[in-house]
């Protein structure tokens, strides 16, 4: 049936149809005859790639497109575009490459595969004319991508920041403020479709660490290597820790960060503490916030749906518009014969690890924690001060002082505000009493503290006496 107002069409090729290949064919189907009246193309769905045929699929989807051979669809001429939601490296790379050298487009939500093999995929479709974008791969509905990659011409990125995993977020925020059980909220996230086909990739931030070198490369040109970046999930995260944030009136979230200056990438992808005073205090449920901070516009967050069908379909449909757009205009093979990085086809940069050293980022404030064992030998002043001497002969930590937190989920806390590494103040922690011991970098305003806690004075000693 062809739909009034459209001048083409855009025959597209599915590769899955879980929750985001059944997503995007209900997406498509929602969203044609807008599409058809302001861009005067016909979307339509006409093959698509599973597993599985026999699978249950909802309602939406036809059953007669169904194939389990994914190269039929890569190569078939009615396909103009190939949108790969399958997932993982493998066979989505091979289905990727076939289906550019046929001269398909291609849209794909696969941050794992473009973190992975993300230049050497784009060098291709940009050596043959053809598009290859992957905004639905951070962020979900948020056009993130599109925004760091087209925006910042004048602007010179400092740092970005962000919630980038629903999942995890999702999670943190149920035990939380639901009082589930880690267990209970996974499985959740992942009735609602939020999580990956392997969880593990969520809650021990891989799938974080995968957008994290996605967006570095968009924002920096910079390929960071996934053993370049300090990475752990939430897998460990106690619900002690979410009520010593609650009382000290913070949250504890997922976070990743990376900095770029003078040949020196500072990435970390683990939890934080969150002031409310911090642009990421809000982003709770399966929302994701990232917070671009350059020279000129300074700090701007961008947030919304960070996983689940529709936002992420969302992402993938205005993404499939933007293929057939771009390369029926110039852009891309003026582009690929400049050699530079146009437009929202976001050729995922040159810059390579050579020369590029990596480090932890630096924090104004941690906090340390020792864990509940039943004595109270570690907290109040004295441990304030032991751990102030101790971590003042550091060399690389400019510790301003240590304020012991009066707290019923911990053995001892404190707050350490200074130019530190979380990693470091926790191994001092740790060496000092000989007991496992927690950090979380705090973002937001670390000290004074306005929380219900009940506090010491802080430890501030003349440098000298360090
Ligand atoms: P999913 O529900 O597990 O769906 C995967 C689909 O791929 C299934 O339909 C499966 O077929 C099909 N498939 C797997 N291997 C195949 C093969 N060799 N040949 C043909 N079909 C194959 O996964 P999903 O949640 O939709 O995620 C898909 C991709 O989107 C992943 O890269 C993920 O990281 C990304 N993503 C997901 C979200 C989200 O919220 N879920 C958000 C952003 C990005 P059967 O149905 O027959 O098993
Ligand atoms: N599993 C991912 C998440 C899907 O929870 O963020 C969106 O990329």
């Amino acid at each position: 049936m062809s739909t009034r107002g459209a001048e083409r069409k855009i025959r597209i090729g599915l590769l899955g149809c879980g929750v985001v290949g059944a997503g995007v064919v209900w997406a498509v189907a929602q969203s044609e005859r807008r599409v058809a009246r302001r861009r005067g193309v016909q979307l339509e769905v006409v093959r698509i790639a599973v597993r599985d045929v026999d699978r249950p699929r909802p309602q939406h989807v036809d059953p007669l497109l169904l194939t389990s051979n994914w190269r039929d669809v890569v190569t078939a001429p009615d396909v103009d575009v190939v949108v790969e939601a399958m997932g993982g490296l493998s066979p989505a790379e091979e289905a990727i490459t076939l289906a550019l050298r046929s001269g398909k487009h291609v849209v794909t939500a696969n941050k794992q595969l473009i973190a992975a093999r993300g230049e050497v995929l784009s060098e291709l479709a940009m050596s043959i004319g053809r598009s290859l974008l992957f905004d639905a791969a951070v962020g979900a509905a948020i056009p993130v991508l599109h925004v760091l990659d087209s925006y910042y011409g004048a602007n010179h990125i400092i740092a970005l920041r962000g919630i980038v995993n629903g999942t995890s977020n999702y999670i943190l925020t149920q035990m939380d403020r639901d009082g589930l059980s880690f267990a209970e909220a996974l499985r959740e996230a992942q009735a609602a479709g939020y999580a990956e086909a392997d969880p593990t990739a969520d809650v021990e931030g891989w799938d974080a660490l995968a957008k994290l070198q996605v967006l570095t490369r968009t924002a920096f040109g910079l390929s960071v290597p996934a053993d370049g970046v300090a990475r752990s999930g939430i897998s460990s995260v106690q619900r002690e820790d979410l009520a010593l944030a609650a009382e000290l009136g913070w949250k504890l979230k997922h976070v990743v960060e990376v900095t770029v200056q003078n040949g020196l990438v500072r990435a970390r992808v683990g939890p934080a503490l969150v002031a409310p005073s911090d642009l990421l205090f809000g982003i709770d449920g399966v929302h994701n916030g990232l917070v671009v901070s350059s020279d000129l516009a300074g700090d701007l967050l961008f947030a919304g749906a960070g996983a689940g069908a529709e936002p992420t379909a969302s992402a993938i449909v205005e993404d499939v518009l933007k293929a057939v757009e771009q390369v029926g205009g110039t852009t891309r093979a003026a582009a690929a014969e400049s050699g530079s990085s146009c437009g929202t086809a976001r050729p995922t940069g040159t810059g390579s690890a050579q020369g590029v050293k990596f480090a932890e980022p630096t924090a104004r404030g941690v906090v340390v924690t020792l864990p509940t064992s039943g004595n109270n030998l570690f907290g109040g002043r004295a441990g304030a001060e032991l751990l102030y001497h101790r971590l003042a002969a550091q060399p690389g930590l400019l510790v301003e002082q240590v304020q012991p937190i009066a707290t019923t989920h911990a053995e001892a806390a404190w707050v350490v505000t200074g130019e530190l590494v979380p990693t470091v103040v926790q191994q001092v922690a740790q060496a000092l009493w000989r007991v496992p011991a927690t950090s979380y970098p705090v973002y937001g305003t670390a000290l004074p503290l306005d929380g219900a806690a009940a506090f010491c004075e802080p430890v501030r000693l003349p440098s000298g006496l360090s």
